[in-house]
Parts: structure tokens; sequence; C-alpha cells
């Protein structure tokens, strides 16, 4: 008999409760994960092996992932976080980070609470310090990533740049936070700037965007050659 499905109602309660997804076009009232079950979904459609996701307040896109990995009974997450926190380290650093992530143990404890705690893999480290150990490390290509680190438009641009240095063709890059009008405006956030440099390269990306709540794109990585991206 087929394995039960990890998405059960008292499940995504609990993701609701403990995960506390933040700008996922999310409506708890009815238990919709909103962007989480495209992340979900994604994951089952495509059955990556590496999954790689650089920040998250509370874990609420790596849960969906790692749920998708869970069910399909094959694959790994990398999470990347230094556990910054607003209020220790300042709104230049995060906007939505509490500390979280800390300690491991809590760290395993929190993602043992969905069941994924064997699938996830914590790094306490920046995207800047994570990504020059990422072949010592002898980590797989990334098959599937989740960017939603520091958001400024070089640091979005630093780990999109990374990302696709260590993805194959046919890889899919989900950046969160397209649709932050106003701290675009001011500078803040730099996630939908990038995305318009990202689409002057059709012949290397395909692109859609989803510009509900704070907003997701999903990028197909179309081919794997090195690019001069002029955007410095
Ligand atoms: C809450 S999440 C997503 C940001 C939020 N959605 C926003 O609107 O800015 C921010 C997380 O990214 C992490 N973070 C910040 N800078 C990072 C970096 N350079 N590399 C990896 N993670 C980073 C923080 O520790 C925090 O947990």
């Amino acid at each position: 008999m087929a394995q039960a499905l990890s998405l059960n109602s008292d499940l995504i309660d609990n993701i609701f409760r403990y995960a506390k997804p933040l700008g996922h076009h999310q409506e708890s009232r009815n238990l919709n994960l909103g962007f989480g079950f495209l992340y979900y979904g994604l994951v089952r459609a495509l059955r990556p092996m590496h999954v790689l996701v650089i920040g998250s307040g509370f874990g609420f896109s790596v849960v969906c992932l790692a749920l998708g990995i869970k069910d399909n009974e094959e694959g790994r997450l990398s999470f990347v976080d230094p556990s910054y926190s607003l209020l220790r380290n300042g709104p230049f650093k995060t906007v939505g980070g509490i500390g979280k992530w800390d300690n491991p143990v809590r760290v395993r404890e929190h993602f043992e609470q969905f069941g994924v705690a064997e699938i996830v893999h914590h790094y306490k480290q920046t995207s800047e310090e994570f990504f020059p150990s990422y072949r010592v490390s002898k980590l797989p290509p990334i098959d599937v990533a989740f960017v939603d680190g520091n958001h400024s438009l070089t640091s979005v641009r630093h780990d999109f740049l990374e990302v696709f240095a260590h993805c194959r063709k046919n890889s899919y890059i989900f950046l969160h936070d397209t649709h932050l009008p106003i701290r675009e405006l001011v500078h803040h956030s730099g996630v939908n700037r990038w995305l318009k440099i990202l689409k002057k390269e059709p012949e290397l990306f395909e692109i859609i965007n989803f510009p509900f709540d704070s907003g997701v794109a999903l990028i197909r990585v179309k081919a794997r050659r090195p690019w001069k991206c002029e955007c410095r």
C-alpha cells in the first residue's frame, strides 16, 4: 500500500502555528498554505535530490519543501541561515529574523515536530560564508533553491549568482518577496529590481512572477553557461 501523505489538516494547522508563514499568500481560516502549496507541489512534481533554502524566519519554506522531499522518499535539504534577529542585528541584516536558529538542539526539535528533522541540514552561516566551502562539503548540485535571506539588491544578486553557479540546466529558483513596492522604493529591498535584470536574459532564464501578498517568482535555468552580468 502507498504511504500516507504528510499534508493533513493537523499538520497544516501546526505549520500555521509554529512555522508561521509571512507573506506567502496564505490563509489560516481555511488551512490554505498559499504559495506553500507551490513549494510542496514543485518538489513532488520534480523530485529534486538537493534543495537549498537561504533564509527563513520560522521555517515555513523549509517545512513545505522538506515535506515534499519526505513524501517523495528521496532527497535532502540544505538550510543556510545565520540566525539573525531584528533586535540583535538591526533592520539592515534582517526584517523577519528572530534568532530562531541559535541552538542546534532547538533547531532539530523545531523540524522534528513536522517530521522532517532527518531531511533538513542547517548551516548556521550567511550565504556569503556558505558558498566558498560548497565543494569541500561535497554537496550535490542544486536542483531547487529558495532565496529569502538578506533582501538588499547586492545580497539577492550574490545569492542568485551563487545558486546559478552551483545548479544544473533546468534547475528552479524561487525568489521570495518580489512584491514589496514601498521597500523597493526606499531601496530597503531589491528583489524586484533583480527580477527585472533577469528578465533581460530570456535565453538564460524563464520567469513567472506571482505578485500577490509579498510575492514570489519562480525561475527556470534554461542554460548553464557563463553569464557576464552587467549589473554591478
Ligand atoms: C525572515 S527571513 C525573510 C526576510 C523577510 N521575508 C523580509 O521581508 O525581509 C530572513 C532570514 O534571513 C536570514 N538572513 C539574513 N541575511 C542572511 C544571509 N546573508 N545569508 C543567509 N540568511 C540570511 C536571517 O537570519 C533571517 O532568519
